[in-house]
C-alpha cells in the first residue's frame, strides 16, 4: 500500500503490459469449474478493475496538511471524488477492499491515482498512502507500470506511453495465467505437461512465481533488455528482476514482505520444503484456522516447551500479526515464524546495506535499487551511494536507458550539465519516448537557450505522460 516508484524511474515509457494473455479465466472455467468459482472470491482475482459506483461506499474526510474537504459521491452510476472548486470520476480501482482501496481517475485515457483511498477496518476514506503531507492538491501522479504488474494482469498500455491504458474497461485482478503460464495450447488439448503448475516447478522457480508479486524488498529493479512483463511462470525471476533486501538486523513485519520474512525463518532456511503453497491455497480465500497441521508435517507437538501447544493453533504463538512499519493502520502476519513474538514494528530507518536477494548483483542494478532507496526514504544523502555503483557501470560500458537517465539525473544534480545531456541523448537513442530524459533534457538545453529545441523534446515528454505541470509551464513561458 505504498508508492514503489516515483518521478524519475517512471521512465518505463511505452511498456506492454503483459502483452496479450490469450486464454482467461472463462476459459479455463469450462474445465476447471469449481477452482475457477473458488477462485474468484479471493482477493488476487478481485485485486483491481473498473470502478462500480454501486459497490462502492459514499463518504468524506478532511485532508490535515492541505485543510481540503474531499467528499466522496455516487451518483448516476459514478464514483466521483469532490473537492472545493472541482471533482473527478473514479474509474479504476486497485486493491480487492480486504485492507484498503486505491483508486484512478482518467484524462482523455491516461490513468492518476487520486489522493484518497478507502480503509476496510475503519470502514472510512482518508488521504490515500503516500499523499499524507502534501500541502496541495495532486492529481499528478500517474498510475504505473509497476503498480498494474502486481495488481492486474492483462493491462495493454498505449505504445510510447507511459500510462495510457487501452483496456481500462477488462482489468480484471490477477489472472490464471500469471501462475499458470500461456494457457492456450493447454485449453486446446489438455495435458499435464502443456501447463505449468508452480507446484511442480524445481523449487527456485516455484518460488519465483509468488515473488513477481510477493517480494517487495527495498528495492526492485527491472533488469536491463529484458521486460518484466515479459515473465512467464517456469522461468527464473532474477533474469527480469533484482531484489534488494535491508542488511543488517531483520526489520520486522511490513506490508509486502511475506517472501523475504519466510526466507529468513529457521523452518526455512533448513531447507526449501516450506514455501507459500505448503499453507496457502491459492485459489482460496485465506483460511483464519487450519495451520497446525501444516506445522506438524516437520515437527512433533512436543518439540514446543509451552503447556498451550495442544490447545491452540501453532500460528497464534509462532506467527503473531502486527502491525507492519510501513504501511498505515492494518496488521499483517509475521511470516518469519520467531520463537517468541517480536517488539511491536517500528518504522526504521534508511538500510545502510542492500543485500541482492538473488545472491548475484551487477553495479548497475545496485545502483538503480540505491537510487530508489533515496527515493523511497526521501534522504538526499543516499543518492550519494547511487552514484559510484553507477559510475561503475557506466565505465565498464553497460548501456540501458534506465541506466543513462539515472545516471545522468545524478550529473546535473551535481552541476555537470553537459555530461548529464549527453547522457539523456543516449537514453533517447535507445528508447525515444523515455519520460524523464525527454522532461529534463529539454530542461537543459532551454538552460542553453537553445528554445526551439526544448520545446520539440517537452511536447514528446507530454505524449508520453500529459500531467507533467513543471514541463506544461515551461512550455507555455
Ligand atoms: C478443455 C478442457 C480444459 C481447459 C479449457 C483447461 N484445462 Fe486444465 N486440465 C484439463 C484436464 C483434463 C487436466 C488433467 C490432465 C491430465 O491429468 O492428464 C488439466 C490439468 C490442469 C492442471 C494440472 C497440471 C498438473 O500438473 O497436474 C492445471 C494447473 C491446469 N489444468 C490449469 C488450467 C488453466 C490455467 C486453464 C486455462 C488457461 C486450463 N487449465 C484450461 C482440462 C482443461
Ligand atoms: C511488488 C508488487 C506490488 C506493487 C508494485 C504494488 N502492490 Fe499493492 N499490494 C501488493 C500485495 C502483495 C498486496 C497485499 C499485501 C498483503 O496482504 O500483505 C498489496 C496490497 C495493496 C492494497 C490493499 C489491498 C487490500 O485490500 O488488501 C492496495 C490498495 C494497493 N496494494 C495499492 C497499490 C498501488 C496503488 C500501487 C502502485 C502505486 C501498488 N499497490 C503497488 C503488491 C504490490
Ligand atoms: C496466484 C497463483 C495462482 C493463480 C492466479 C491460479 N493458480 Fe491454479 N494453481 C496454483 C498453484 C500454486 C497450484 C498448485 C497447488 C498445489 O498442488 O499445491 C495450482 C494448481 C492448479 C490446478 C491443479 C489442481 C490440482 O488440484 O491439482 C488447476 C486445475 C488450476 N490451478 C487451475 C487454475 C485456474 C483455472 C485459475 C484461474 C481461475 C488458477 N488456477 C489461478 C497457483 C495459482
Ligand atoms: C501478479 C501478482 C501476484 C502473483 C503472481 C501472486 N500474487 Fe498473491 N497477491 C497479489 C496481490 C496484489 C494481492 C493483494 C490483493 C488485494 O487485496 O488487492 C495478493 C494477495 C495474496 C494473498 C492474500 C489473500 C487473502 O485473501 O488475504 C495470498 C495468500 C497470496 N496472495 C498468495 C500467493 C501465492 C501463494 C502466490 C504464488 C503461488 C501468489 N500469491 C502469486 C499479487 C500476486
Ligand atoms: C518443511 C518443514 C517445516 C515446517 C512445515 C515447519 N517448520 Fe518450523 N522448523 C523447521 C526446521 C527444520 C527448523 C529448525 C529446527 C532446528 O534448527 O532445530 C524449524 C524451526 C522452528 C522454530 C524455532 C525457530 C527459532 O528461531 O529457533 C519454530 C518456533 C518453528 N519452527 C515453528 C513452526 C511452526 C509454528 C510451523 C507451522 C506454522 C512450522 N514451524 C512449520 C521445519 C519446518
Ligand atoms: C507456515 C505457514 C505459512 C506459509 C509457508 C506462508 N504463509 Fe502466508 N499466512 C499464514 C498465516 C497463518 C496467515 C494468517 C491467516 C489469518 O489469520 O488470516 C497468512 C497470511 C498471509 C497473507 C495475508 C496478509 C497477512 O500478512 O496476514 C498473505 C498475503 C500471505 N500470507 C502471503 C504468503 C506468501 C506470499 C507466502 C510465501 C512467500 C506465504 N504467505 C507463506 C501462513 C503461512
Ligand atoms: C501459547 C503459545 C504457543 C503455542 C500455541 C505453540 N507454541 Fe511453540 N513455543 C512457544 C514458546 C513460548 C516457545 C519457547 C520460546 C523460547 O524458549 O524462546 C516455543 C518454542 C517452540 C519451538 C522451538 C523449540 C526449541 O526448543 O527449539 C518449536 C519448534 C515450536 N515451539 C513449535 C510449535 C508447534 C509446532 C506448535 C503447534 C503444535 C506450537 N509451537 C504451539 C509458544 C507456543
Amino acid at each position: 500500500m505504498k508508492r514503489f516508484c516515483k518521478s524519475a524511474c517512471e521512465g518505463a515509457a511505452g511498456l506492454l503490459l503483459a502483452a496479450v494473455l490469450p486464454a482467461g479465466a472463462a476459459v479455463c472455467g469450462s474445465c476447471h469449474p469449481e477452482i475457477t468459482a473458488s477462485y474468484a472470491q479471493t482477493a488476487m482475482a478481485r485485486s483491481s478493475g473498473p470502478v462500480d459506483a454501486d459497490a462502492e461506499l459514499p463518504g468524506e474526510f478532511t485532508h490535515a496538511a492541505s485543510s481540503t474537504r474531499y467528499r466522496i459521491v455516487a451518483d448516476h452510476g459514478t464514483l466521483e471524488l469532490h473537492w472545493p472548486g472541482g471533482r473527478v470520476e473514479l474509474d479504476l480501482y486497485i486493491g480487492s477492499r480486504l485492507r484498503g482501496r486505491s483508486y484512478a481517475w482518467q484524462e482523455a485515457g491516461f490513468f492518476y491515482e487520486v489522493p484518497a483511498g478507502y480503509y476496510t477496518a475503519r470502514r472510512a476514506w482518508d488521504s490515500a498512502p503516500g499523499y499524507e503531507h502534501d500541502r496541495r492538491l495532486d492529481l499528478d501522479r500517474p498510475l504505473t507500470a509497476d503498480c498494474l504488474f502486481c495488481h492486474a494482469g492483462n493491462v495493454r498500455l498505449a505504445p510510447q506511453t507511459v500510462n495510457r491504458i487501452l483496456n481500462w474497461r477488462e482489468v480484471r485482478g490477477v489472472p490464471c495465467e500469471r501462475c499458470h503460464g500461456d494457457g492456450a495450447a493447454h485449453a486446446a488439448h489438455p495435458r499435464r505437461d502443456n501447463i505449468v503448475n508452480p507446484a511442480r516447478l524445481a523449487p527456485p522457480l516455484r518460488d519465483a512465481v509468488c515473488e513477481q508479486c510477493h517480494l517487495a524488498g527495498e528495492a526492485r529493479v527491472r533488469r536491463p533488455g529484458r521486460q518484466l512483463e515479459n515473465f512467464r511462470p517456469g522461468e527464473p525471476l532474477a533474469d527480469y528482476l533484482a531484489v534488494y533486501l535491508a542488511g543488517g538486523d531483520a526489520r520486522g513485519v511490513s506490508v509486502n514482505g511475506h517472501a523475504e520474512a519466510l526466507a529468513r525463518s529457521r523452518c526455512r532456511q533448513s531447507g526449501p520444503g516450506l514455501w507459500c503453497g505448503t499453507c496457502h491455497d491459492p485459489h482460496r480465500p485465506v483460511a483464519a484456522a487450519g495451520y497446525r497441521e501444516k506445522c506438524l508435517a516437520c515437527h512433533a507437538a512436543r518439540d514446543c516447551p509451552s503447556p498451550a501447544r495442544d490447545q491452540q493453533d501453532c500460528v497464534l504463538c509462532h506467527m503473531p500479526k502486527s502491525r507492519a512499519y510501513d504501511g498505515g493502520h492494518t496488521t499483517f502476519t509475521d511470516h518469519s515464524i520467531p520463537r517468541r513474538p517480536r517488539e511491536p514494528a517500528v518504522r526504521p530507518g534508511a538500510p545502510t546495506v542492500l543485500v541482492p536477494y538473488y545472491g548475484s548483483s551487477t553495479p548497475r542494478d545496485l545502483g538503480l535499487a540505491w537510487f530508489q532507496v533515496a527515493e523511497k526514504y526521501a534522504e538526499e544523502s543516499l543518492y550519494a551511494k547511487a552514484w559510484p555503483p553507477l559510475r561503475e557501470a557506466l565505465a565498464g560500458g553497460s548501456a540501458d536507458a534506465e541506466l543513462y537517465v539515472h545516471a545522468a539525473y545524478l550529473l546535473e544534480r551535481d552541476g555537470r550539465g553537459a555530461q548529464a545531456e549527453a547522457l539523456y541523448r543516449r537514453a533517447l537513442e535507445m528508447e525515444p519516448a523515455n519520460p524523464a530524459a525527454l522532461a529534463n533534457l529539454g530542461f537543459l538545453v532551454s538552460r542553453r537557450g537553445l528554445q526551439k529545441e526544448a520545446a520539440e523534446y517537452w511536447e514528446r515528454a507530454l505524449h508520453a505522460n500529459p500531467r507533467q505541470p513543471a514541463v506544461r509551464r515551461a512550455l507555455e513561458r
